[in-house]
């Protein structure tokens, strides 16, 4: 009787971990997924430095969030991740020296078949989905290791489990985040970092818009007859893994609509 006491008391008690105070680095925080994470992340009343390619968003996102949290600080990093010397200069601008890093920038470009895809558009994807996250985690997780604390949280994708016809490329760089993450963890195990994997299946983000060159009505398209998820649902599954207490390490979460089976099987209704 007295463990079950014990169990019950001790299972009244909230096994969170407070945010407040730490640093996150979000890629791609313009937008969607990462906007909607950096939101919660403040709320949180963590401090931030926020990269993207559009500076005005940044700068409008971080106004808006000093209004209900200004005691936190907001760093804003433009940069295109691209590039190959972006993560080198955002590591020399003190961006990398973070708590929390958030691998969210990436995008996937046309939907098309191999044989039918531009390579440019390959380029983009493997450099921004692959290259920058390589070698942005490299630079951060060195200082982490340092504090023998830190958590690394990529955005994967259900593409990275299943691949679809006319997404090749993208399925390919969101198979290698999977793989780059999960050896990741493997190697820092030891170090006292987690590394956890948030992967969707259909946000309505401004995703498609970037897929189909901003071609709304193709964009919206991808959507018809059914509720996808909105950015602030995967913003809501970071959280979850990252106030785990640090003993607990949650490897992978898939969270897809409920009328997603996988990334075809999709039931609509019309
Ligand atoms: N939406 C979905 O259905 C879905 C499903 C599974 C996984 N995901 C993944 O979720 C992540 C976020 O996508 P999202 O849905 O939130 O799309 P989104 O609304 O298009 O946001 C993408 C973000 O990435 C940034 N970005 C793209 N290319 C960049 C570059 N070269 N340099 C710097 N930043 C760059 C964009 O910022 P700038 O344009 O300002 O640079 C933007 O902030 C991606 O990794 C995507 O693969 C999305």
């Amino acid at each position: 009787m007295k463990l079950i006491e014990e169990l019950v008391r001790t299972a009244q008690q909230p096994r969170v971990r407070p945010l407040e105070g730490l640093r996150a680095l979000v890629t791609g925080a313009s937008s969607g997924i990462g906007l909607a994470t950096a939101v919660r992340l403040a709320q949180e009343g963590c401090h931030l430095n926020l990269v993207a390619r559009r500076r005005e968003r940044l700068e409008a996102l971080a106004k808006e969030l000093k209004k209900t949290a200004p005691d936190i600080s907001i760093e804003i990093f433009e940069a295109d991740l691209s590039h190959s010397d972006s993560p080198a200069n955002l590591d020399s601008a003190g961006a990398a020296d973070v708590d929390i890093l958030v691998n969210n920038a990436g995008l996937a470009k046309g939907l098309a078949s191999i044989s039918d895809s531009n390579p440019a558009d390959w380029a983009e994807m493997i450099d921004t989905n692959l290259r920058s996250v390589f070698e942005l985690t490299r630079r951060t997780i060195k200082k982490m290791i340092l504090k023998k604390s830190g958590d690394v949280v990529a955005i994967s994708s259900i593409a990275a489990h299943t691949s679809y016809n006319n997404g090749a490329v993208y399925c390919a760089t969101k198979h290698a985040v999977r793989a780059f993450h999960e050896a990741l963890r493997l190697e820092t195990l030891e170090h006292g970092l987690r590394v956890v994997m948030v992967s969707p299946g259909m946000v309505d983000t401004e995703f498609s818009l970037v897929r189909f060159s901003g071609d709304s009505r193709k964009a919206q398209s991808v959507y018809e007859g059914i509720r996808p998820l909105d950015a602030g649902d995967i913003a809501e599954s970071i959280l979850f893994a990252l106030r785990q207490p640090r003993h607990i390490n949650l490897d992978e979460i898939i969270i897809k609509p409920q009328q997603q089976g996988n990334p075809w099987n999709v039931c609509r209704t019309r």
